[in-house]
C-alpha cells in the first residue's frame, strides 16, 4: 500500500493532483458520492482530535465508504497490552485504509511496516508531523491567494511542538520564491533539524509578531501545545504570549489571510473571526473535500466516479 506519514512522502506533481481532485470533488460531491461504495476507513485515534477525526469520517461517508473505530482508545486491547503492530495487522484483516493519530512520534511510520496492502495516514505523531493538515492548508492557500508559489508566510506561535507547522513548512520549502518568518518566543523556536533543511536566506526569526505583520501575505497562527510541555509553569507562562487581535490586525495587508489549523486557545481574539481576511474555518471545511480527494487517490477509485 502506498502511505501518507509526511509531506515527502508524496511528490509535488501529486500533491498538486490532490488539489485539483479536491477542487473536482467541491464541484460537484454529488459525482464522487458512491466512488467509495464498499470500502472501510479504520478511523484510530490515540490522541483527541475533533477536525482531523470527523473531517475524516465525514469524507468516508460522503464518498458512500464506512467507517469503524473505538469511541476511547482505552476500549481497545492497545489497553491489555496489544502492540501498535498487532493492532494494526488485525485492523488490515477487515479495513481498506486507516488513519492514525498518537502521542508518540514516529508511531505513524512504525506501524505502517505492519500493514501489507493497506494504506496509512498519519492524522499527528505528537510535535512531530501532520500532513493531511498540510493538503487542507495548501487547498486553502491555493484558493485565496490563487497558487502556493512567492508568498511570504509569518509561522507564529509555538514552533516548537506544532506539528502543523512543521509539515507546512517542510512542504512549502518546495514551492518557488516561498519566504518565511518564524514568529515566537525564544524558548519555542523552530527546531534546528527543521531550519537546517530551508536555505538561510529564505527566513528569519523573530519574537515580535507587530514588527513584521506588515510584509506577510499569509499569517499562520497556532496554539501553545499545551500536551507537549514537561513543566505547566512554563505553559502557563508562554501561553498567552501572542494573542491577534482587531487592533494589530490594522498593520496588516489588505489582501494578508489569516490562518490557524484550530483549535484556537487565546492566540486569536474572537473579534477577528468577522474581518474577512479570517480564513480558518474555511480551512476546517476545505479539511473534509481535501481528505475525499487523498482517500479516493490512496484507493485507486478515482475513475469510479
Ligand atoms: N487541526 C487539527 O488537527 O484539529 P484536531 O486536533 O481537532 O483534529
Amino acid at each position: 500500500g502506498r502511505h501518507l506519514i509526511e509531506p515527502g512522502d508524496f511528490q509535488l506533481n501529486e500533491i498538486e493532483s490532490i488539489m485539483q481532485l479536491a477542487d473536482n470533488i467541491i464541484a460537484d460531491p454529488e459525482g464522487y458520492s458512491l466512488v467509495c461504495k464498499g470500502k472501510l476507513l479504520a478511523s484510530l485515534f490515540y490522541e483527541p482530535s475533533t477536525r482531523t477525526r470527523f473531517s475524516f469520517e465525514a469524507a468516508m461517508l460522503r464518498l458512500g465508504g464506512e467507517i469503524i473505530g473505538f469511541d476511547d482508545p482505552n476500549n481497545s486491547s492497545v489497553s491489555k497490552g496489544e502492540s501498535l503492530g498487532d493492532t494494526i495487522r488485525t485492523i488490515e484483516c477487515y479495513s481498506d485504509i486507516a488513519v492514525i493519530r498518537h502521542p508518540r512520534e514516529g508511531t505513524a511510520r512504525l506501524v505502517s511496516k505492519f500493514a501489507n496492502e493497506m494504506p496509512i495516514i498519519n492524522a499527528g505523531d505528537g510535535g512531530h508531523e501532520h500532513p493531511t493538515q498540510t493538503l487542507t492548508d495548501l487547498l486553502t492557500i491555493r484558493k485565496f491567494k490563487g497558487g502556493c508559489d512567492n508568498h511570504v508566510v509569518g509561522v507564529c506561535g509555538d514552533l516548537l511542538f506544532g506539528r502543523t507547522i512543521h509539515s507546512l513548512v517542510k512542504m512549502l520549502n518546495r514551492y518557488k520564491g516561498v519566504r518565511f518568518v518564524f514568529i515566537s518566543p525564544t524558548e519555542l523556536k523552530m527546531p534546528t533539524h527543521i531550519l537546517n533543511q530551508l536555505d538561510s536566506k529564505t527566513y528569519n526569526e523573530t519574537t515580535s509578531l507587530d514588527e513584521v505583520i506588515g510584509e506577510l501575505d499569509i499569517l499562520y497562527m497556532s496554539r501553545v501545545q499545551r500536551e507537549r510541555f514537561v513543566s505547566e509553569e512554563e505553559y502557563l507562562r508562554l501561553k498567552n504570549y501572542y494573542i491577534l487581535d482587531k487592533k494589530k490586525m490594522k498593520g496588516a495587508k489588505q489582501d494578508m489571510i489569516v490562518m490557524h489549523p484550530l483549535p484556537r486557545v487565546n492566540e486569536i481574539a474572537t473579534e477577528v473571526d468577522e474581518d474577512p481576511r479570517a480564513v480558518y474555518f474555511t480551512q476546517a471545511k476545505y479539511g473534509m473535500y481535501v481528505r475525499m480527494a487523498l482517500i479516493t487517490k490512496l484507493l485507486g477509485v478515482e475513475d469510479r466516479k
